[in-house]
């Protein structure tokens, strides 16, 4: 084991204790921003005049073609490297000799592991945002794909009102538009440079951090050194954000599994993505959909994990921060492999539009007769309590609200008249709800509209 700190120690790590403090096997995966930010930190020490030019070209030259090893997958670890910043300046050192032990003048571990974990963070937001975006436009395409068709919508999992069935594929859309804005705004909080924080004091090289955040593409600096080598906000931040998404996909998720019963029988599942039982040979199951679901719960448990590992620690730089990497890492490959696989998903799931049609039941327009009666002058609260009364003498009878006789609802409200038997259409239910996010066609072809300018506008600037 060659470690970057041997001078002060005469004994050797235990070996069972070398395996608990190393981190490659996970911090590995920031191999290329590693190298990033020491490219950098090499020519600001050579800006600074702490290093030689024809230093600095061997180190960059050594540094670029560790690069080209990692990225055709051929780099080397050896059994001997601590973490994944280890690994590269041995490498280095392999590369280009003796000139490679200059390159950490002014840095630490400290500074440098975050600056690597912010550039990794900040080189895949976008990717997530792509992904929830294509994944936005599936549910358009459900949306536009179900055109008029009509289903029962729910409040308590109980029928309540009629709904257009699009403008419940679109409910689905608007809270991953907010997720893409909430990972937008937490990109301006992960875009901050902790290198030169050193330490934790800062470092003495002159080292012009302006100079380092532009190269390396970081739109701030942080001001801090103690809070820079420290804060893992964007670390929690990451992981809720990560957390809403798993949320409201397995809401989706949840919903394709009810919706896909028999019972319901709303959607039909298709081949491609659904899994059968060993046992039973009938079975068609909807395990892509029960994963998602399972899974935001494993995405929460890291947020509520790590936001456990950060309560507490004294400031600066503690050892439990190291612990912050494998969530995130684990959390964006679930996250990433979901979104796409969901979208295929969804956007192969046939609807059955007569079976959604022929479930919504006249009772589902009873809130339509108590509006049916305040435009009579009925107040609300009475045109309710009057409707209510309706509702139950029908269901008594076990009778649908139409076939209740003219004189059965005048018994109830003298206000009900013949008329009142068109407001019991569930397509008139809806064209009525004629509000800006309301479910009329007119409404939620509006709201489509909008939605669309919003996932272009977002590909034209990003
Ligand atoms: N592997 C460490 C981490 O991920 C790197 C920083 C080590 N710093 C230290 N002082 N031991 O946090």
């Amino acid at each position: 084991m060659m470690t970057l700190w041997g001078g002060r120690f005469s004994g050797k790590l235990d070996q069972l204790a070398w395996e608990l403090n190393a981190s490659i096997s996970v911090d590995k995966a920031m191999a290329e921003e590693d190298v990033d930010g020491s490219l950098a930190w090499a020519e600001g020490l050579r800006m600074a005049g702490v290093i030689e030019e024809v230093e600095f070209k061997s180190i960059s030259n050594g540094l670029t073609t560790i690069k080209h090893e990692i990225n055709q997958n051929s780099f080397g670890y050896s059994p001997a490297d601590e973490d994944i910043h280890s690994a590269i300046e041995r490498r280095l050192t392999d590369l280009i000799g003796l000139t490679a032990r200059k390159l950490h003048t002014g840095r630490s571990r400290n500074d440098q592991v975050a600056t690597d974990f912010r550039l990794w963070m900040v080189r895949r937001i976008p990717l997530l945002i792509d992904d929830l975006n294509n994944f936005q436009k599936v549910l358009i395409n459900k949306a536009e794909e179900s055109g008029d068709s009509i289903m029962p919508g729910y409040t308590h999992l109980q029928r309540a009102q009629p709904i257009l069935t699009a403008h419940w594929w679109m409910s689905h859309f608007w809270p991953l538009e907010r997720d893409k804005q909430r990972l937008l705004s937490l990109f301006e909080r992960v875009s901050v440079l902790p290198l030169g924080s050193g330490a934790l004091a800062g470092n003495p090289t002159g080292v012009d951090r302006e100079f380092l955040a532009k190269k390396l593409g970081f739109s701030h600096i942080s001001q801090n050194s103690l809070d820079a080598v420290s804060d893992r906000d964007f670390t929690a931040e990451f992981l809720f954000c990560a957390a809403l998404i798993g949320t409201h996909l397995s809401k989706l998720a949840e919903q394709m599994v009810i919706f896909t019963s028999t019972e319901f029988g709303f959607f039909t599942l298709p081949d491609e993505f659904s899994t059968g039982s060993s046992l039973m040979p009938q079975k068609k199951n909807p395990d892509l959909f029960e994963l998602t679901r399972g899974k935001a719960g494993t995405i929460l448990g890291s947020l509520v994990g790590f936001l456990t590992t950060l309560k507490g620690l004294p400031s600066t730089y503690d050892k439990d921060l190291q612990e912050d990497k494998s969530p995130v890492f684990n959390v964006f490959s679930s996250i990433t492999l979901i979104l796409p696989v969901l979208g295929s998903a969804i956007q192969s799931t046939a609807q059955n539009k007569n079976k959604m049609e022929s479930s919504i039941d006249s009772f589902m327009m009873a809130t339509d007769l108590a509006d049916y009666l305040t435009e009579k002058g009925v107040p609300f609260r009475d045109a309710h309590e009057s409707t209510g009364k309706v509702v139950n003498i029908a269901s008594k009878m076990g009778l649908e609200l139409g076939q209740l006789s003219i004189e059965d609802f005048q018994s109830i409200d003298p206000h009900f008249g013949q008329d009142l038997f068109n407001w019991l259409s569930p397509h008139g239910s809806i064209n009525r709800k004629n509000s800006i996010g309301g479910t009329s066609p007119s409404a939620v072809k509006n709201q489509i509209t909008k939605a669309k300018l919003l996932i272009n506008g977002e590909k034209e600037n990003g």
